[in-house]
């Protein structure tokens, strides 16, 4: 699948890291550490706080300001490539909308906004300014998960998928006030993930939301669901922020079935497979991508913006993501099994695993 945004050139690209929380630390270290990006400026609400990362990550003499635009009428800003947007679900939409509108790519922490339809207007607005906006789905980048991929591949279209993704988080911030905290900002990464791993979509959804009396979160901190995939086989989530004890990983647990046996994944070690000709566990091969996590995305996001070819996590393409994760919502709230929308913006295709590596 090709798309038309404008390809970028130059040896080094300038980012603006928008947002400097928890996660705009780790992106602003990313864009330091890449020989191919500079870090251009820093932007948040919070101003000391920009300053502070900027020290903390000795970045040297780079600008900071309170907002996308101030930052770009500071003398001192030079050359800007592109914007990477590490805010809170609620701002995804106005600072990616402001970034686009500036004639700047994106690259965006998943989930892509609050909203599907706030979804939805920003792949217009990201077709109309033909600029690359890209979604970080971080945890899709885990190298075992190719390797669990390529085993998925042998083992036939998976009849059930099964992730438990069990832990007890003591968050502060955004997470502890909005709704639906485990489906929007967790459950995000695993329906990614089994996009990636199966080529395909969810056509309908049933989830239950609950909330354990010791949970710390003001709704839907733990949720199960079941998803019927595209082709009739099952995608089964049972989540929870509240599951003290032996926790999983942060990829969660997974056991993947098919016609020709079955594969286990701890989401940290090498996936293992189980074949009824074959009853031993068998590890799987290396896994066959290089980077991972937020430094993979960084590398695809260059990638893309030099050679013009879509990256996984394209807005298009993960707004597919975003309408699995919404749908679920519905379920919870009406406590019905719903059909998973087409948005309109949806690219036909999900990228098919089978041809390959993505990008
Ligand atoms: N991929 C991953 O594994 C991963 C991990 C953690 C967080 N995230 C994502 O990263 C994003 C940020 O999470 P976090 O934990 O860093 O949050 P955080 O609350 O620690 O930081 C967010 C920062 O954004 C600033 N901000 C808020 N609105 C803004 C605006 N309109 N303009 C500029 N700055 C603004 C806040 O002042 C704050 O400093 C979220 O979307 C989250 O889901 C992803």
């Amino acid at each position: 699948m090709e798309t038309e945004f404008r390809t970028v050139e130059g040896p080094v690209l300038r980012m603006v890291v928008v947002g400097s929380g928890a996660m705009g630390l780790e992106w602003m270290r990313a864009v330091l550490a890449s020989d191919e990006t500079e870090l251009a400026g820093v932007v948040d609400t919070e101003v000391k706080r920009a300053r502070w990362s900027v020290i903390r990550t000795r970045a040297g003499e780079v600008p900071v300001a309170e907002s996308l635009d101030a930052l770009l009428r500071t003398p001192q800003i030079g050359r800007v490539d592109g914007v990477v947007n590490v805010t809170p679900p609620d701002a995804h939409f106005p600072v990616t909308a402001r970034a686009l509108g500036a004639g700047l790519p994106v690259l965006g922490e998943k989930p892509m906004a609050a909203s599907l339809e706030e979804a939805e207007e920003l792949v217009v607005l990201a077709r109309d300014a033909r600029q690359l906006f890209m979604v970080a789905q971080s945890r899709t980048y885990e190298p075992h998960l190719s390797s669990l991929r390529a085993h998925v591949r042998a083992i036939g279209p998976p009849a059930v998928i099964v992730v438990n993704f069990l832990r007890d988080e003591a968050f502060d911030g955004f997470r502890t006030e909005m709704a639906h905290p485990l489906l929007v900002d967790m459950m995000v990464h695993t329906v990614d993930a089994v996009r990636y791993l199966t080529g395909k979509q969810a056509t309908h959804v049933y989830c239950e939301e609950y909330g354990p009396s010791w949970s710390r979160y003001s709704s839907g901190g733990s949720a199960t669901c079941v998803f019927e995939m595209d082709g009739g086989g099952r995608f089964v989530y049972n989540g929870s922020w509240s599951a003290p004890g032996d926790m999983t990983s942060w990829d969660g647990e997974w056991r993947v079935s098919g016609a020709h046996g079955s594969a286990l994944w701890d989401g940290e070690g090498p996936p293992v497979r189980l074949s009824p000709s074959a009853p031993e566990h068998v590890v799987l091969p290396e896994p066959s991508r290089s980077g991972d996590g937020i430094r993979g995305v960084l590398a695809d996001f260059i990638r893309a913006l030099r050679t013009g070819r879509t990256p996984w996590g394209e807005c298009s393409n993960n707004l597919g993501t975003l309408a699995m994760v919404h749908a679920a919502i519905d379920s919870a709230r009406t406590g019905r099994r719903v059909r998973v929308p087409n948005p309109p913006g949806l690219s036909s295709v999900v990228p098919d695993p089978r041809r390959g590596e993505h990008i």
